[in-house]
This record gives structure tokens, C-alpha cells and sequence, in this order.
């Protein structure tokens, strides 16, 4: 069946500290969310897409992707929960409730087809993401003598570390993202206002290379992984 993008993209990058939003500073030569917003055109099956502005965003209109036939845009909000429900709101007009929607960051440039595929394919729960696994030990700090000290070692094998995209039936995420935000919950990806409403979202190990440019380190290392990724093979 065919499925909706959903992509927030109206947050400021307070942690990339730069001049402009981090979706609109150059990576190989083009914005941030032009490359997420290719990519995502490149996916089989994909039958729109909503992205998620700031009010006051002046450099969308100038991006090559703006004028896509698949592409729609809304207003976001205060946070990333408020800018994904914008765009759940513009869907329930026009969409059935259990149109499969993805809820893909903006800053995510690198995620690769083959990590779409096993999300898409992913049918045990309802709903699911994209996640790894922890590599590192995982410890669990808290403060003594006014430093941060650890407290616990987490089981390494039960820690995963969510990524994008994630994957929801619409009517059911639309409805699951309002509530929490009216009960005044934390949430900060999809399947976290999944949860408190009992759902348990399927996760589906992806590549580690699926970055979210978060700090000015991350634009090399984007760059780096597509280059790779793009790069035509010498033999
Ligand atoms: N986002 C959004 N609306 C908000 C806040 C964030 O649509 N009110 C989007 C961002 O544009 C980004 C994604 O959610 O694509 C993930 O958020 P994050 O990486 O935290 O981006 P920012 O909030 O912009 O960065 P920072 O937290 O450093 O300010
Ligand atoms: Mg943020």
C-alpha cells in the first residue's frame, strides 16, 4: 500500500549554533533538506509528502524539491511533537485513517533504501521505527558531590537508540500525539506517544550510518557517508 512522509523540519539548530536553520546549510553543495527531501522522492510506493516549516522560513520556496508535484507543506509548531501533528491534521482531510505515514527528520539526509524497505516490510506490530542497538557499555549517571557519577550499567542488549523513520497508521498516531501533548507528556519521537497509550512499536535494526546532523561535526561526516554511498565504484 502506498504510505505519506511526514517531515519536521520547522526546528531553529540551536545545538549546530550557525546563521540559518542546520536543514538549510549546504551539504556536498546543496541544503540539508533538499538531500532528505531527494532521497525520500526516491522512495517506491510513496504517495506524498508533508513538510513541517517555521512561520517565519523564507528559504523553502528557493529549494529545487519545493515545486514536486508530491510535495505539501504546513506550519509547524513549538516542538518537533506540535510540527508533526500540523502535518497530521493537513493529512486527515484528505487521507483515510489508516493510511501508513512515516515520520522522517529533516536532518536525517543519510538513511538508505535498504532500511525503508525493512521498515516498510516490518508488519508483526503496527507500528514501528528505525533503531540501533547500543554499541557502547550504557551506564546510568546521577549526581554525587556535584558530579555526575554511575549509578547503574544498563543491559547493553536491551538499549536501542531510535532513529527516523517511524511508522504509524495515521488516524492512530494523529490521535496518540494530540493526547499526549494535551496530558503535557515528553515526547520526542513518534513511538514515545505510541507508548504511553500501551502500543508497542516494532524495532527494526537499521545502519548506523542513518545521522541526524545535530552538531557542526555532523556536516563532514554527512557528507562523508553519502559521498561513499554515491560514489561509483572504481571497478
Ligand atoms: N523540528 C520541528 N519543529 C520543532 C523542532 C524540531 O519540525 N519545533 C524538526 C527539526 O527541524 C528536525 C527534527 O525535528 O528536522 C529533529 O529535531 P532536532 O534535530 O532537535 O532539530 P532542532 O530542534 O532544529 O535542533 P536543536 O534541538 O539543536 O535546536
Ligand atoms: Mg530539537
Amino acid at each position: 500500500t502506498d504510505y505519506w512522509v511526514v517531515v519536521p523540519a520547522a526546528g531553529v539548530g540551536k545545538r549546530m549554533g550557525a546563521d540559518r536553520p542546520k536543514q538549510y546549510l549546504p551539504l556536498l553543495g546543496r541544503p540539508l533538506l533538499s538531500l532528505t527531501l531527494r532521497n525520500i522522492l526516491s522512495w517506491p510506493g510513496l504517495a506524498g509528502v508533508v513538510v513541517a516549516l517555521s512561520k517565519d522560513d523564507e528559504f523553502f520556496p528557493h529549494l529545487k524539491e519545493a515545486s514536486h508535484p508530491l510535495m505539501h507543506t504546513v506550519i509547524g509548531g513549538a516542538e518537533r511533537a506540535d510540527s508533526v501533528l500540523s502535518a497530521l491534521e493537513f493529512l486527515a482531510q484528505r487521507e483515510h485513517g489508516d493510511t501508513p505515514v512515516l515520520v522522517h527528520d529533516a536532518a536525517r539526509p543519510c538513511v538508505a533504501m535498504e532500511d525503508i524497505s525493512a521498515l516498510l516490510h516490518s508488519q508483526v506490530a503496527q507500528t514501528a521505527l528505525l533503531a540501533r542497538q547500543a554499541s557502547d557499555t550504557v551506564k546510568r549517571g546521577s549526581e554525587i558531590s556535584g558530579v555526575q557519577c554511575v549509578e547503574q550499567t544498563l543491559d547493553r542488549k536491551q538499549i536501542w537508540l531510535a532513529q527516523t523513520p517511524q511508522r504509524a497508521p495515521l488516524a492512530l498516531l494523529r490521535s496518540c500525539l494530540s493526547q499526549a501533548l494535551q496530558q503535557g507528556e515528553a515526547v520526542t519521537d513518534e513511538a514515545s506517544a505510541l507508548e504511553i497509550f500501551g502500543h508497542s512499536p516494532q524495532l527494526v535494526e537499521g545502519r548506523s550510518d542513518n545521522i541526524k546532523v545535530t552538531h557542526p561535526t555532523d556536516i563532514v561526516m554527512a557528507e562523508t557517508i553519502l559521498r561513499l554511498r554515491y560514489a561509483p565504484t572504481e571497478d
